[in-house]
């Protein structure tokens, strides 16, 4: 039978905040061919599968996950609003585009940390265009090392520019020590921090401690930051569709609440040397098929993204 087994680095806590890393063993079948995906990571790849099997690599990607246990809360959300995966293929087309569009063209050696990655393949989709001098790192609590095993199958050539790393977001002290393993000169890197469907799982006192250490960690900073707004910025009969998916995604992660944003506390939360643009669904809509179908106001959606951006004084 055909195994494939490798060592992979996982971080791993240490008191003293010193980073250490375990060698771990990961084993795949090969003639199972599938990685079985946990339910609410498997619900987010299903609701965005139709714009990945659109795409080569991320189509085959895809393939080789075992999305079976999101369906009954794909199926329970589908009868709340049928056609949510337009806003989780916005958010995804948008991120991916706004991620290439902060790369740049310049040759500046570039990281991009992807917080709460989760089984999303950016990283993936980002290394066909930019391999030198851009750097990826994954962060999530679980799953990386299987994640990172699917990549070495898939692009054995690329995989060393993506680094998948198991760990707290909320622990920064292990965080910040994580991105300086891999951020050897801050004065001369730009870093990229990309919170996709992760800002509404981390307390708002966490998510600011988070914000001031990547701040504190380098000059040049830009932050892709997709929220849930809070429901007295939803138009009135839309409402009914984020209350009742995101209070039934709480009670089954156990959660007490989930934090949302709006755009002034947002800002509020950056430092003022941050320049912040802000998208609504709408906008991340009509950037995907040109028109406003299903979000014709910007009141019509729940989930935005804010795009905050410092450059170093002195370049
Ligand atoms: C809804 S999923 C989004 C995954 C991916 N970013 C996407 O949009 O496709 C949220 C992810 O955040 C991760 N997460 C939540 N809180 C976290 C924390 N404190 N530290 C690390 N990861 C966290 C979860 O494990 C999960 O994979």
């Amino acid at each position: 039978m055909g195994i494939t087994q490798f060592f992979y680095r996982r971080i791993i806590f240490n008191p003293a905040l010193k980073i250490r890393y375990r060698k771990v063993l990961v084993t795949m079948n090969e003639h199972e061919n599938s990685y079985p995906v946990s339910d609410t990571a498997a619900l987010v790849m299903l609701w965005a599968r139709g714009y990945y099997e659109t795409m080569p690599l991320a189509g085959t990607y895809l393939s080789k996950l075992d999305l079976s246990h999101g369906r009954p809360l794909l199926e329970h959300y589908d009868r709340i609003c049928p056609w949510y995966p337009e806003v989780i293929i916005n958010r995804k087309h948008f991120i991916k585009n706004m991620v290439e569009e902060l790369i740049g063209t310049d040759e500046k050696r570039t990281v991009i940390v992807n917080l709460g990655a989760g089984f999303s393949p950016l990283a993936l989709e980002l290394s066909s265009r930019f391999c030198d001098p851009v750097r990826f790192i994954e962060i999530d609590r679980s799953n990386m090392s299987q994640k990172h095993l699917l990549y070495s199958q898939l692009v054995p050539d690329r995989c060393r520019f993506i680094t998948s790393l198991e760990s707290d977001i909320a622990d920064t002290g292990c965080l910040i020590k994580a991105l300086k393993t891999e951020i050897s000169e801050p004065s001369r890197t730009r870093l990229i921090v990309v919170m996709e469907g992760l800002t509404y799982y981390i307390e708002r006192p966490a998510m600011e401690r988070v914000l001031k250490s990547l701040s504190d960690l380098i000059p040049d900073l830009s932050i892709v930051f997709e929220h849930l707004k809070p429901c007295g910025l939803i138009r009135e009969e839309r409402r009914s569709i984020p209350y009742r998916i995101f209070s039934h995604v709480r009670d089954y992660t156990a959660l007490d609440r989930m934090t949302t944003y709006s755009e002034a506390e947002i800002r509020a939360l950056l430092e003022p040397a941050f320049s912040c643009r802000y998208y609504d669904m709408d906008k991340m809509e009509m950037r995907r098929t040109g028109s406003c179908r299903y979000f014709p106001t910007p009141d019509a959606g729940w989930l935005s993204c804010a795009v905050a951006v410092r450059k170093p004084v002195m370049e």
